[in-house]
């Protein structure tokens, strides 16, 4: 008999075809985000399930499921799921890391500039018919080459997003729980290890790139954001819930950091009213990863995770410890 699988979001059509070769499986094609019943009612009897960052795996949940034997997140990031939940219940988690980090890191370089040379808010101004004449003084932003790059979270993702800064002769400070080997910071432009005080007082362009968790919950709220260049510019393309929004809001609002690019958001798809009336943040609907290739890439990697977990094989991506 073949395993039961819910695959819970719309995914390529060859991908499912290939999926549904295997097993019997429970597809969205039609892709409506399930409320938490239909979420529980769809993973009745089912081994496994394919989610994106979406879909809420709490403990209660996974309890309500003792047969479930996999879970696997279509995302990097995987605070989605409680995990420690899933492994106290014998359910493996996989994720789908590296294969996304060139493209979010190209993402995270797409809202910096559009930031710094303020792209969203002159394309708004042409578009409202408000452009009359050509100005000495129009939209003047901020640079980029030679400025202070700033990263928190120097994992694969911000070692990428480094490495993009070579060409604009820029200086790479970052932070992150543990300094990077030497010969990694090489490749990083060089990049230099500093406390978190230090970063968000020197970067001119400071971008997240952290998991979201207990520990990083609003880890740039108010107080934080006081410390930054009134001229900074920052870039979240992590987890939304890694910034206070309303602190944010109130930053950008007084000029206490010059502007924002945002792909994610505290209550995604909800957004902080707030954002919506600033002139100076880029907002886009956590498309950080969407390319298409890496897209097809992620949806291959959890196909592939979730075709070893049901074989009895260890999946190439677990994250349960
Ligand atoms: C990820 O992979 O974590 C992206 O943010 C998509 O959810």
């Amino acid at each position: 008999m073949k395993a039961k699988v819910l695959v819970a979001r719309a995914t390529f059509p060859d991908v499912l075809e290939r999926l549904q070769q295997q097993f019997d499986v429970d597809s969205n094609q039609e892709d409506h985000i399930f409320s938490p019943e239909e979420l529980q009612r769809r993973m009745q009897g089912k081994d496994a399930v394919v989610v994106t960052a979406s879909e809420k795996l709490t403990a209660e949940v996974i309890a309500a499921h003792p047969q479930l034997k996999a879970i696997c997140n279509v995302a990097v990031g995987y605070n989605n799921i409680d995990v420690a939940a899933a492994t106290q219940a014998g359910v493996m988690v996989t994720n789908t890391p590296d294969v996304l980090n060139e493209t979010t890191a190209d993402y995270a370089w797409t809202l910096l500039m559009a930031n710094a040379r303020r792209v969203s808010e002159s394309e708004h101004y042409l578009r409202a018919g408000k452009w009359k004449h050509w100005r000495f003084d129009q939209f003047l932003g901020a640079d980029v080459h030679g400025t202070t790059l700033g990263i928190l979270g120097m994992g694969r993702i911000g070692q990428a997003v480094a490495r993009r800064s070579m060409g604009f002769d820029m200086q790479v400070i970052y932070h992150n729980r543990s300094h990077l080997a030497p010969e990694l910071e090489a490749r990083a432009n060089n990049a230099r290890h500093v406390s978190k005080e230090e970063l968000l007082r020197n970067a001119d362009h400071l971008v997240l790139v952290l998991p979201y968790s207990a520990e990083t919950h609003h880890i740039i709220g108010a107080a934080e954001l006081a410390l930054m260049k009134p001229t900074a510019t920052l870039v979240n393309i992590a987890r939304g819930g890694i910034v206070d929004d309303e602190a944010l809001v109130d930053a950008l609002r007084e000029g206490r950091i010059a502007s924002a690019g945002l792909d994610v958001f505290e209550n995604e798809p909800a957004l902080h009213p707030g954002f919506l009336t600033l002139p100076n943040v880029v907002l886009t609907p956590h498309i950080g990863s969407g390319s298409e290739k890496t897209r097809r890439a992620m949806a291959d990697c959890a196909s592939a995770n979730l075709v070893a977990a049901l074989s009895g094989q260890r999946p190439p991506n677990l994250v349960n410890p």
